[in-house]
Order: C-alpha cells, then sequence, then structure tokens
C-alpha cells in the first residue's frame, strides 16, 4: 500500500505501509520527520497531527471522542485533522495522501 505525506514545505515523500500498521508507525518507521508521536500511539498527545487529503478523508473511519479531544490541543486543527495513529493502513488506503503541519505542539 503506497501512501504519500506532503511536508509543511509542500515536498511530497512516497512510502510504503504495510497492512495493519498504523499511519503513525509507517511514518516513524520510514523516517518522515514531523511526526513526533510522544505518547506512542494512545492518542494521548496530538504529536502525530496530519490533515487528510480531501478526498480521502470521508473514507476513513470517523473520530473517537478521545481523537476529537486531543486535536483541539493540535496547533491549527481544521475538518480533515486526524491523529495518525488512529488511522490504520488497510487496502482502501492506497494512495493516502496527508499533509504534516508546520509543527507539532
Ligand atoms: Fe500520541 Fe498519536 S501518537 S496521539
Amino acid at each position: 500500500v503506497r501512501v504519500t505525506f506532503v511536508d509543511a514545505a509542500g515536498v511530497a515523500h512516497e512510502r510504503e505501509a504495510v497492512v495493519g500498521d498504523t499511519l503513525m508507525r509507517t511514518a516513524v518507521r520510514t523516517g518522515i520527520r514531523g511526526i513526533l508521536a510522544e505518547c506512542g500511539g494512545i492518542a494521548a498527545c496530538a504529536t502525530c497531527h496530519v490533515h487528510i487529503e480531501p478526498p480521502w478523508a470521508q473514507r476513513l473511519e470517523p473520530r473517537s471522542e478521545t481523537e476529537e479531544a486531543m486535536l483541539e490541543l493540535a496547533l491549527e486543527p481544521d475538518d480533515f485533522s486526524r491523529l495518525s495513529c488512529q488511522i490504520t493502513v488497510s487496502p482502501a488506503l492506497d494512495g493516502l495522501t496527508v499533509r504534516l503541519p508546520a509543527e507539532q505542539i
């Protein structure tokens, strides 16, 4: 499954993601800068914040209440904001593109 992380400077980094892994783990494992993931993936830090490219946003499982609450702490969250540790890679997400925020809180 190919996923693309677009950094704050607008540079696209395409990566191979493993089905069943989270988007956060994919980023950390493949050396994407800008995903800090300080809590290790339990939706408790908001430093894995990403913006989902609009066509993909509706294809993801909805946010949990915990995720919603944590995103309020992120830098400039919007309707397309997600915690990347709460997104599990599936074959349906092949081609997924996300943008990284300028900073993690
Ligand atoms: Fe902490 Fe995602 S890694 S909220």
